[in-house]
């Protein structure tokens, strides 16, 4: 009985240092219908539920034996395995078009599979939340499906059909030699290999955008913006972060700055997103001195490109910003900052790291605030021992840094 006032008490305590410690959201002034901002969860509840998740995440692992996880750790590829095999051959499509539930032996006449290994790959996906299976080889589709069915699918694709392998390759022979995971796999540095496969660089932007979008939802939800800034991103992919800005800041204009080929797909999506004459996509390698465009930008964005390259590359890429930009511009970096998190969303880093070392030349990883406050020093963009960039946190994985040039 007495416990009762003191778990009350403790929710107060709880909520209200939630409450009163989480930064503010930012609203911008249009919200699309499909607008991923408003999923965002208000700040005190994201922030309760990933504490919420580490508990539970660290109970379960300390509850289970340690040769039942070595098991599962070792077994862990079965899962992205019954993924892959569920998104390549279509069940997702399939089973969404029959209405949203359908015997397995149904989506396999319509995808063309063989029904004994499609119901099982269906029920082994029914054991991990993937669909429902409220009788036994009938399936119902979930939230994780209609995900991996739409805005989760080229990522899971690209994930299986092209990390997975050359993540093999740095296992067993990087870690050996010391050349990245795509030069054993591929025989070629990852961005040369793609110039010369138009279907995987494809599918690499297509998944680039399937990550992006989420994290620019989230960084729309954390950077306050006048609304008339003209907004750059270098190695800004097809230009999802920068559409995702515009369709909520109608008023700003964007400029995407890549390679050709990824520069001309920007040019599509944004016709696609119907962004219109306020935006461009320009090619570029930020190895060479920066277009003079670079100088109307007022925050350059520099989102998952640093973890691509060694430390002497990122301090080219960030030479040549700051030369190129405009003083009093802000860049803003958009990265996995390692240390600033939780165990599950630092193991989550990790993966991140394991996709880097597989298809990004020696030296490129995944760094903590003072390791990027040493690049920016190396660069000449911040001066002095102690000056470290602005971090921003954001309700998911990645975190923004923001720094004046
Ligand atoms: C990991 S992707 C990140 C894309 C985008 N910023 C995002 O987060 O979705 C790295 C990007 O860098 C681009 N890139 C690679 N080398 C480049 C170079 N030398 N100059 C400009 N962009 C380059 C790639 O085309 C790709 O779009």
């Amino acid at each position: 009985m007495r416990l009762a006032p003191l778990l009350v008490a403790a929710v107060a305590l709880v909520a209200g240092y939630l409450i009163g410690t989480s930064p503010a959201s930012v609203v911008p002034p249009v919200m699309p219908e499909s607008s991923l901002v408003k999923e965002l969860p208000p700040w005190p509840v994201y922030r309760f539920f990933v504490g919420l998740n580490d508990v539970l995440r660290y109970l379960a692992e300390k509850t289970t034996p340690p040769d039942i996880r070595a098991l599962e750790l070792s077994n862990s590829f079965w899962q992205s395995v019954v993924v892959y095999g569920l998104v390549k051959h279509g069940a997702f499509d399939a089973l969404a078009e029959a209405g949203g539930t359908s015997r397995c032996s149904a989506v396999a006449l319509k995808t063309g599979t063989h029904p004994h290994y499609l119901c099982r790959f269906m029920h082994a996906g029914a054991t991990l939340g993937i669909f429902e299976e409220p009788e036994p080889g009938v399936f119902r589709t979930t939230a994780i499906s209609e995900e991996l069915r739409t805005r989760s699918r080229d990522r899971a694709l690209w994930l299986s059909a092209m990390l997975r392998d050359n993540y093999v390759a740095t296992a067993e022979k990087s870690i050996m030699t010391g050349a990245p995971g795509c030069v054993e796999h591929l025989g070629a540095p990852w961005w040369e290999w793609h110039a010369d496969h138009p279907y995987e660089s494809e599918l690499f932007d297509r998944a680039m955008k399937d990550f992006s979008l989420r994290t620019a939802a989230a960084v729309v939800g954390a950077l306050p913006l006048k609304g008339t800034e003209v907004v750059c991103d270098v190695g800004g992919g097809i230009g999802t972060l920068l559409a995702t800005i515009w369709e909520h800041w109608p008023s700003t204009t964007v400029k995407v700055f890549d390679l050709p080929e990824t520069a001309r797909r920007a040019i599509e999506y944004f016709e696609l997103k119907e962004v219109g004459n306020n935006a461009t996509a320009i090619p570029a390698s930020f190895f060479d001195p920066l277009p003079a465009d670079l100088k109307t930008c007022d925050i350059i964005f520099l989102k998952n490109v640093l973890h691509d390259w060694a430390d002497d590359d990122c301090v080219k890429i960030l030479s040549n910003i700051k030369q190129s930009a405009a003083p009093g511009a802000r860049l803003a970096i958009v990265e996995a900052t390692v240390g600033t998190d939780g165990p599950s969303f630092e193991r989550a880093k990790a993966a991140v790291e394991a996709g880097i070392l597989s298809t990004c030349p020696q030296g490129a990883k995944e760094r903590t605030l003072a390791e990027f406050a040493h690049l920016l020093r190396r660069a000449g963009v911040i001066e002095g021992d102690h000056q470290t960039p602005t971090l921003i946190k954001l309700r998911e994985l990645l975190s923004l840094m923001i720094v004046p040039l």
